[in-house]
C-alpha cells in the first residue's frame, strides 16, 4: 500500500474546553520495530482524552501529543519485527494517543481482532474500556463467581463494559447512576440493582446485602470514606478516578479491622509489555464471548473526526449513555 504523507488530524490547540479540538494536517507516523501503523475507520472518546484536552492528564513521554487511546481500521503497513499482523487485517487497538487521526501507530501486542460479532464502529469502543476493566476489576481486584461487585458511573463508557463483564463471570452486580433512565439501563445491562445516586444511598442498600467484594470507584473524594463502609469484610476497592476529588479523610481501624484492600491503577502510563500482557489475557478469556454476541459495547452517539469538539461537548454533559465514537473513514 503506498502510504500518503499528510493526513487528517484533530489537534488539542491549547488547553481548555471542547472548542480547543482543531482539525490539522499532519504528517502520517511511520511504524517503528513490532509496531503496526492503522487506517483508522472509526475512533473512540474517552473521558481521559477530555481530561488531556483540559490540560489535566499529559501524556506520558514518546506517545503522540494527539488526542485518542482507542481505534479500529486496517493494517496498514508493519514495522520490523511483526510477524502477528498483516497488511488489510482488520484490527482494534489500545494506542498509547493519537486516535483522533487518520493513520496511528500502536505496538502491535496491543491489538486484537475485530470481533466477529462486531463492526468495525463498535470494535474501535472496545479497547479503553475492556482494558481498563479488565485489569482493574479482574486481574487486580480478583473477582470470582457469586462475589457482590458494586461500579459507580455504571452508565459510564467503563460502567457499562463492568457490568457486562462481571455479570458474564457470575458476578452479582450493583451499580449507581444519576437518572432513572440510566439506572434502567445498567439494569438491561445486568445489573441486579441499579442505585440512582441522587435518591438513594448506596452504602445501605450494599450494607442490606451484606456489603460489596469489590468497588470500581470512578468518583473519590466523599465517596472513598462510603466506599469502604460499603465494603464486606476481606472487601477490596480498585480506584480508577477521581471525577469527586483527591482527598478524603479516613479511619484506617476500619481498613484494618475487616482486612479491607484499597488499590487502583492507571493504564496509559503503564509498560508495553504491561499492556501486552492485558491484551493477551482479553483475547484468552473476553474475546470469545464478544465473538458469540454476549457482551458488546454500549452505542451512544457518533460525530465526525472534524467535530470532535461536539463529541467532547456530549461526554462533559454527562447526558450519555455507553460510549462516543468519531467517525474517521467509516465502514
Ligand atoms: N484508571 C484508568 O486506567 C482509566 C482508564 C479509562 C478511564 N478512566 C476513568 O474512568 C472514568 C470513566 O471513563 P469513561 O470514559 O467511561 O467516562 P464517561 O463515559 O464520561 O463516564 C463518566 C460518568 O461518571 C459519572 N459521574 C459520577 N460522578 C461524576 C462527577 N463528579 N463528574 C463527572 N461525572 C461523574 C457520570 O454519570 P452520572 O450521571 O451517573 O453521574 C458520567 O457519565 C473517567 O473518570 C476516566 O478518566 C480511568
Amino acid at each position: 500500500m503506498t502510504l500518503p504523507d499528510q493526513m487528517t488530524a484533530v489537534e488539542i490547540s491549547d488547553s481548555g474546553g471542547p472548542d480547543v479540538l482543531r482539525p490539522v494536517r499532519r504528517e502520517v507516523p511511520r511504524p517503528a520495530h513490532g509496531q503496526i501503523l492503522i487506517r483508522v475507520a472509526w475512533a473512540g472518546v474517552n473521558r481521559p482524552d477530555a481530561l488531556q484536552r483540559a490540560g489535566a492528564y499529559a501524556p506520558p513521554p514518546g506517545a503522540s501529543d494527539l488526542p485518542g487511546l482507542e481505534a479500529a481500521g486496517t493494517v496498514a503497513a508493519v514495522g520490523p519485527g511483526v510477524t502477528e499482523w498483516a497488511e488489510g487485517d482488520a484490527v482494534c487497538a489500545l494506542l498509547p494517543g493519537g486516535g483522533y487521526a487518520e493513520y496511528v501507530t500502536t505496538p502491535a501486542a496491543h491489538a486484537l481482532p475485530v470481533p466477529k460479532a462486531l463492526g468495525l464502529k463498535e470494535a474501535a469502543c472496545l479497547p479503553e474500556t475492556f482494558f481498563t476493566v479488565w485489569s482493574n476489576v479482574f486481574m487486580r481486584g480478583g473477582l470470582t463467581a457469586g462475589e457482590r461487585f458494586l461500579v459507580h458511573g455504571g452508565s459510564s463508557g467503563i460502567g457499562t463494559t463492568a457490568i457486562q463483564l462481571a455479570r458474564a463471570f457470575g458476578a452479582r452486580v450493583f451499580a449507581t447512576a444519576g437518572s432513572g433512565g440510566k439506572c434502567d439501563a445498567c439494569r438491561e445491562l445486568g445489573a441486579e440493582r441499579a442505585i440512582n445516586y441522587r435518591e438513594e444511598d448506596f452504602v445501605e442498600v450494599l450494607k442490606a446485602e451484606g456489603g460489596a467484594d469489590l468497588i470500581l470507584d470512578m468518583v473519590g473524594g466523599p465517596y472513598i470514606p462510603r466506599n469502604v463502609k460499603a465494603l464486606a469484610n476481606d472487601g477490596r476497592l480498585v480506584q480508577i478516578a477521581f471525577l469527586g476529588g483527591r482527598s478524603a479523610e479516613l479511619n484506617f481501624g476500619e481498613v484494618m479491622a475487616r482486612r479491607l484492600t484499597i488499590t487502583g491503577s492507571t493504564l496509559r502510563p503503564q509498560s508495553d509489555a504491561a499492556k501486552a500482557r492485558i491484551a493477551g489475557e482479553l483475547r484468552e478469556h473476553v474475546w470469545p464471548l464478544v465473538d458469540a454476541g454476549r457482551v458488546a459495547p454500549v452505542m451512544d452517539s457518533h460525530f465526525p473526526l472534524e467535530d470532535a469538539a461536539k463529541a467532547h461537548a456530549r461526554m462533559e454533559s454527562s447526558a450519555h449513555i455507553g460510549k462516543i465514537v468519531l467517525e474517521v473513514a467509516g465502514g
